[in-house]
């Protein structure tokens, strides 16, 4: 079955070799991978994608050095500032999967003003993941569901994730040359396509990403089933 692409997720990762590349310190490559969130939500923008999800903060990611996590707190404060307009201009829609209970006021209030703001529009919903571990979710919703009486169910664990109300995934892509899934939509992965490219975030062209989405295209889609 070939299926259209509604719903996108994207691991991005090679910032820091790119800026290592280029005799940098890493917080310029999360800048350079910040501006390619930008030209990549553009352009899924125009063509019509759903739903694009971006791992920028796993529950991992904790462990970084305290310097990187507190520049990656303020480049996204500063990323969902400046993007407004773009977001207004394009129509789109701003959501989060993922625990926010533990970013800085600053970072939460930012959040919730872009969700206010878009939360109207009808264009593409950017989903950013942020503090987001799928185990996380996955045990945040067995939590919800505790005193649930009946046995459990996919669809009533699927109702108490946090992409509850997003479509299914189609595809993940991971940048960056490794082939893991790294925690990210581990459950909503069950059926997704999976491309991996050696690419680092920061390089991925848009001529590369339009090859991914026409691989996408041409491929059977069978969901455990027959042709
Ligand atoms: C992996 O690169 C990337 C991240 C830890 C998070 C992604 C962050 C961005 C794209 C920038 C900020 C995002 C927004 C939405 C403003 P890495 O540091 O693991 O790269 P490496 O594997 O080359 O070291």
């Amino acid at each position: 079955m070939k299926t259209a692409c509604k719903h996108i997720g994207i691991i991005m990762d090679g910032n820091g070799r790119w800026a290592k590349e280029r005799g940098q310190k890493r917080s310029h490559g999360h800048e350079a991978g910040a501006a390619k969130v930008r030209e990549i939500t553009q352009f899924c923008s125009d063509r019509g994608i759903e739903y694009l999800t971006l791992y920028a903060f796993s529950t991992e990611n904790w462990k970084r050095p305290a310097l990187e996590v507190s520049f990656l707190m303020k480049l996204m404060t500063k990323y969902l500032k400046n993007e407004l307009p773009l977001f207004i201009a394009n129509n789109i829609r701003f959501e989060t999967i993922g625990d926010l209970s533990l970013f800085s006021p600053a970072l939460k209030k930012q959040i919730a003003i872009t969700k206010e703001a878009t939360s109207h529009h009808t264009g593409l919903t950017q989903v950013l993941a942020l503090n987001y571990g799928s185990r996380d979710e996955i045990v945040r919703a067995c939590n919800a569901l505790r005193e649930h009486n009946e046995p459990l169910t996919v669809e009533l664990i699927e109702q108490h994730l946090d992409t509850s109300s997003f479509p299914p995934v189609d595809m993940i892509i991971r940048t960056g040359g490794d082939i893991r899934l790294s925690n990210f939509l581990l459950w909503q992965a069950a059926y997704a396509e999976l491309f991996f490219t050696p690419t680092l975030w920061p390089d991925l062209s848009i001529d590369e990403f339009e090859s991914i989405l026409k691989t996408f295209a041409q491929r059977e889609r069978r969901f455990g089933g027959l042709n």
